[in-house]
């Protein structure tokens, strides 16, 4: 199959050309293509959601494990009757805050909606991204876009076309290049099937917002620790996605403990021949002495740490480096959804720098 990829500035989405463009990839969608698109979390692979055949090409696409359901994304309120039923109070009032926005909500479903969407679940996840360009590609599609991440299954999630473009190219029918997603983590997952609702999966909503709206607010606990003995609520969540091709570990501690440490065993991987990946910040790159050393943002702002994190993973997977060592960081904010894709990421593997004592002589 020939991907076709067409870029287009989201800053001009009146102009002819980009009408051009999304005008064709919802044909190609209303037909049961598959055309990926960027939203303002990552890109999605999108698939006409209420069609059976369509949703199951992004499985075959991907290397999607078919008991993974897949979330559909729609461009109004109005849209949402037709696959979800039982809207608690709490819904509308946290739709009407975060949506358009990076979140998504879990319901019952209607008929309408496909067990081949939903992964044979009688739930359906929702969300309305407030990206102009996905709410374009969603209306011309038919108004209910199935998208996953638009990656290959365990590989990091795509933040720029570049990315569907390595993983996915001859495998789908269309690629809208529309430039970096802005978040660069996939959005809040929030269960709202149970009271009180539950976060399934962190994101750029976070708790603290949510609770704000709407009060008690739980989290599913096998997010927070890393045992393995319960399945998260939400299926993906069990696959050891976001994995980059070296083995990656965190290293936890104050800053100056974790720098000495990955100075050290840098200083000794790299010593024994092998290649190391540094994961750093703008404030502390310069302190590495050795290693392929990159920064993820700035611990100034969370956001550029967030809008990097699956980048310079493939950036290191393409760097074919043996060990990534990355430093941790605060969990407040979208800080728990960056730790919770980097601790993913790295199967939970974490080490704690031994505070540096000076010697006395
Ligand atoms: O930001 C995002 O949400 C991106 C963009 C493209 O919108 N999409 C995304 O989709 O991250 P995906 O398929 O990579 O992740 C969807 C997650 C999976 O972990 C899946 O198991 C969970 O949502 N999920 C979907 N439907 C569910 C349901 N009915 N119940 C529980 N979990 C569900
Ligand atoms: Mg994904």
């Amino acid at each position: 199959m020939k991907t076709i990829i067409k870029k287009l500035d989201r800053t001009k989405l009146e102009q002819d050309e980009s009408k051009a463009i999304i005008a064709q990839a919802g044909r190609i969608l209303r037909e049961g293509g598959l055309v990926a698109f960027p939203t303002e979390t990552v890109y999605g692979l999108g698939a006409d959601g209420l069609n059976e055949a369509a949703a199951g090409k992004i499985y075959a696409a991907k290397g999607r494990p078919s008991d993974n359901p897949l979330i559909i994304h729609i461009a109004s309120m109005e849209a949402l009757g037709r696959i979800a039923v039982e809207i608690p109070e709490a819904a509308v009032t946290v739709a009407q805050k975060y949506w358009p926005g990076p979140l998504t909500m879990i319901f019952q479903k209607t008929d309408e909606v496909p067990y081949g969407t939903t992964g044979g679940l009688e739930t359906v996840a929702v969300r309305m991204p407030c990206d102009k360009t996905a709410q374009a590609v969603i209306l011309a599609g038919g108004g209910y876009i199935a998208a996953p991440s638009a990656n290959t299954s365990g590989r990091p999630s795509p933040t720029k076309a570049e990315h569907v473009k390595e993983d996915l190219e001859g495998r789908i029918d269309m690629i809208v290049d529309g430039g970096a997603a802005g978040i660069g983590v996939e959005s809040t997952i929030l269960d709202m099937t149970v009271t009180p609702p539950m976060i399934l999966r962190p994101g750029a909503i976070t708790r603290e917002m949510l609770r704000e709206l709407i009060g008690d607010v739980s989290v599913d606990q096998t997010l927070i620790t890393s045992d393995s003995s319960k399945p998260p609520k939400a299926p993906g969540m069990k696959y050891r996605h976001y994995a980059p091709k070296a083995e990656l570990t965190i290293v936890e501690g104050g800053l100056l403990d974790v720098i000495s440490a990955i100075n050290q065993i840098t200083g000794e991987k790299s010593g024994a021949g092998y290649r190391v990946g540094i994961i750093g910040t703008d404030e502390t790159i310069d302190k590495y002495r050795g290693g392929i050393i990159k920064s993820i943002g700035t611990r100034q702002d969370e956001d550029t740490i967030a809008s990097h994190l699956y980048e310079i993973l493939r950036e290191f997977d393409s760097e074919e480096v043996d060990y990534i060592f990355s430093e941790s960081f605060p969990a407040g904010g979208i800080g728990s959804a960056v730790m919770n894709r980097l601790l993913k990421a790295a199967g939970h593997h974490v080490i704690e720098a031994r505070p540096h004592v000076a010697e006395v002589k």
